[in-house]
Order: structure tokens, then C-alpha cells, then sequence
């Protein structure tokens, strides 16, 4: 690609076009309207944010992609708390998905997180998507999510470790981020300060299927 793509941290400058960004990524596709751009708005002043792992990328000088990890915790079988992350929301720009970015923005960013001590990620997703990035089923590897049957098989939850043999011998349950978890008022109350969107009924595309 001839392009110049740079990949760096948010500043708080970025702040609002990254949520427009989320926002345009989002909306209509897993319901009608979206919460991400909320989520995002929210989570950067969440203890479990990692603010050396909020970046945006730029192609040729304007904001195409957006990515952000919080802090989490596998709760091993044995009584063991393991310290892992998770990421998203995660966004390209409506326009240019399809071309590449999404993948590089998410490696590279997978990158930097083993550096910061990441042993493994834990995520909820698309498997034809992550899956390019190295992650796998969950309960496959014997970590389940919090609140589901112990014995669910979902293909959206998913694994990757970073650091070879971090959970060799780990069962446990996967906890979401509380930060994760928003109310429906407060997401409509700040999605009113947006430009007025149509909602779709039905969700256009849902690519978790
Ligand atoms: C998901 C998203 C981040 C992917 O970024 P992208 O730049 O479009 O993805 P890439 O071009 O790197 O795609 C790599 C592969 O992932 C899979 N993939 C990506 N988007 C897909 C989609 N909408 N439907 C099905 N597969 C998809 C494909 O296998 C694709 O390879 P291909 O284009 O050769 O078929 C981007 O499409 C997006 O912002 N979507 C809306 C918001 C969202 O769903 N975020 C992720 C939440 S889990």
C-alpha cells in the first residue's frame, strides 16, 4: 500500500471525532442505533482503561480507525485471579473497511500489549474476523464467560494468549469489565448530542453470525 498510515495514541483532541468514528462504525449494525461510541466516551475514565493502549489510526492525515483495552480477569477454578485484557470497541471507518485495517490495527495493537505484560486477551467478536488475529474459541482453551452455562460452547467468545503457556493448566471464568455494562438512558441522553441518525429496526448487517 502507498499510503501513509500511522498508528498512535488518542489525545484528548481526537477524543470526539473517535466517537463520530465509533458512531459511524457501529450504528445499525448489531441493533438499531449503537452504545460503542458511549462506551468509549465513558471507559477512558474507567480504572480498567489502559491509556497506553487507546490509539487511532490515520491514513494521510485523517482518523480511520480507533482501538481501546481495559484491564480484566480470568477467575481460575483453583481460586486464582489472572490478570489478563480485553479490547474494544474496535472501528474503521465505514468506507475504507473490507481493506486491511481493521487486521493491522488490531495486530498491532495485540503487539503492544504483550509488551506492556499482556499474557492473554479475552473478547467477545467475529471468529472469521479475530480469528485472523491469532484468536480462538474460548471454551476450548476451558474459560467460559461470566454469566453463561458452564457448559456453553459460544463461538463469539473468545481467546488468544500472548505469552506461551500463560494459562497451560488454567480453567476458570472470564469477567467482563463492569465498565462494559451501560445504561440505555445515559447512551440516548449522550447520543443526543450527535447529529440526528435514523435507526434501522432490524439490524442492516450482523457479522457475529
Ligand atoms: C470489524 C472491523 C473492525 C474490521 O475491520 P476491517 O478493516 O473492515 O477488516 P479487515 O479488512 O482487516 O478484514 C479482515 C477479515 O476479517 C473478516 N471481516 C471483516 N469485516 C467483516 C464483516 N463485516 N463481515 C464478515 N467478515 C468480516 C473478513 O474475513 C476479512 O477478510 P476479507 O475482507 O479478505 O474477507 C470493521 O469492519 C468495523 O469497524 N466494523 C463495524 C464495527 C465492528 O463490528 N467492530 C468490531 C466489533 S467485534
Amino acid at each position: 500500500m502507498n499510503e501513509n498510515i500511522v498508528i498512535r495514541r488518542e489525545t484528548p483532541a481526537d477524543f470526539r471525532a473517535a466517537e463520530e468514528l465509533t458512531r459511524e462504525a457501529f450504528w445499525n449494525v448489531y441493533r438499531p442505533g449503537c452504545m460503542e461510541h458511549y462506551l468509549l466516551h465513558v471507559l477512558r475514565d474507567d480504572p480498567d482503561f489502559i491509556a497506553e493502549l487507546d490509539l487511532v489510526m490515520e491514513r494521510d492525515g485523517q482518523l480511520i480507525g480507533h482501538i481501546m483495552y481495559m484491564r480484566a480477569e480470568i477467575h481460575a477454578d483453583g481460586g486464582n485471579v489472572i490478570p489478563v485484557m480485553t479490547f474494544g470497541p474496535v472501528s474503521i471507518r465505514p468506507d475504507v473497511q473490507r481493506m486491511g485495517y481493521g487486521t493491522m490495527i488490531v495486530r498491532h495493537s495485540m503487539r503492544m500489549a504483550a509488551e506492556l505484560g499482556a499474557g492473554a486477551l479475552c473478547i467477545e467478536g467475529n471468529a472469521a474476523f479475530y480469528g485472523k488475529c491469532g484468536f480462538a474459541a474460548a471454551y476450548t482453551r476451558g474459560i467460559r464467560w461470566q454469566g453463561e452455562p458452564e457448559n456453553a460452547s459460544s463461538p463469539h467468545n473468545l481467546l488468544c494468549v500472548l505469552k506461551e503457556g500463560f494459562l497451560d493448566g488454567i480453567t476458570g471464568v472470564y469477567c467482563t469489565p463492569p465498565g462494559y455494562f451501560v445504561d440505555d438512558a445515559a447512551v440516548e441522553a449522550f447520543d443526543a448530542t450527535f447529529p440526528p441518525k435514523a435507526k434501522a429496526k432490524k439490524p442492516a448487517v450482523d457479522i457475529t453470525k
